[in-house]
């Protein structure tokens, strides 16, 4: 396996800034001793950087910083297409979740059968009608779905480019309305806390790989730090009380490792502003290093 971690040090899709510090706090967290450590092969592209016009001025109230987010996607999905081209593993470290429209146009480009689980106290799934607060990482997963403006659900010139059935939301907790109601339309498969609560996070894993890797040509795995209890994350833009425990999480990565079908991932919305400690940015590394394969024994 060849990784290439790709920093998008980007936060105009949420309405804290600081994200855009998390891919900094994640590699001086010990990112690379963390792959090193694995005996993983890696390259770490410094090179990625994105250009932020100060007076751009393309923003509505429904979609806040578009012109931003957009052209971040764009570039971003340009760059994760030509990784996946060479073979790479693309791992993405955010940056706000936005970020995920930019990976998912990428990677869909050269597997239309992708599964995604997207582990979040959030579903990410509203449009600009039905987001309460305007901030485009509350839109990703959606626009990869297909819903919402079409300058992002098009993105790369097409258009839907995941199928719900292989989509899988794992350790939500805070959903809006609109969110509620595309998750039953489409039939998205989520596991709440409750869910995890009940049948146990092994339980809910076993079938959460069982429906992402059903007829799919690989895995993406986008995790949003916030899924993990606050008093564990506290470094997060949107926390949110009763998330997943340390180990919950680490076992969620393990048995994802386990299945060898996972073929990238995202880390997003480490705020290292909210954590002088830097410990969600060192849990970051941790839990990249249980998805890379790293094992107790
Ligand atoms: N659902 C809320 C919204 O649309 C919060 C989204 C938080 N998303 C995230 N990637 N942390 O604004
Ligand atoms: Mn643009
Ligand atoms: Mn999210
Ligand atoms: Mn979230």
């Amino acid at each position: 396996k060849q990784v290439a971690i790709l920093p998008v040090p980007f936060d105009w899709g949420a309405s804290r800034r600081g994200a855009a510090g998390g891919p900094q706090a994640v590699i001086l967290a010990g990112l690379e001793q963390k792959l090193q450590q694995l005996g993983l092969n890696y390259s770490l592209h410094r090179e990625f950087h994105l250009q932020d016009p100060p007076a751009d001025r393309r923003s509505s109230k429904r979609m806040k910083h578009w012109g931003r987010v957009h052209d971040m996607s764009l570039a971003v999905s340009g760059e994760i297409a030509r990784l996946v081209s060479c073979g790479y593993f693309p791992l993405t470290l955010g940056g706000d979740h936005s970020i995920a429209m930019g990976t998912i146009a990428g990677l869909t480009e050269h597997k239309q059968r992708l599964g995604v689980i997207w582990i979040d106290a959030h579903a990410d799934l509203n449009t600009p009608r039905t987001s309460p607060s305007g901030n485009l990482h509350g839109m990703s997963l959606a626009a990869g779905l297909g819903h919402g403006d079409s300058r992002f659900t098009r993105l790369r010139g097409f258009s839907p480019k995941l199928q719900p059935g292989r989509i899988v939301l794992v350790g939500a907790r805070q959903l809006d309305e609109g969110e509620k109601q595309l998750i039953r339309t489409l039939g998205v498969t989520c596991f709440t806390m409750q869910d995890i609560d009940r049948l146990g996070m092994a339980r809910v894993m076993e079938q959460t790989i069982r429906i992402a890797s059903n007829g799919s040509d690989g895995i993406h795995v986008s995790f949003d730090i916030d899924c993990i209890d606050p008093g564990e994350a506290p470094g997060t833009g949107t926390p949110v009380r009763g998330g997943l425990s340390y180990r919950e999480a680490h076992l969620a990565m393990e048995m994802l490792a386990e299945t060898g079908a996972v073929t990238s991932a995202d880390m997003v919305e480490v705020n290292p502003l909210l954590d002088p400690s830097s410990g969600t940015a060192r849990l970051a590394v941790e839990l990249i290093g249980s998805l890379l394969g790293e094992r107790i024994l």
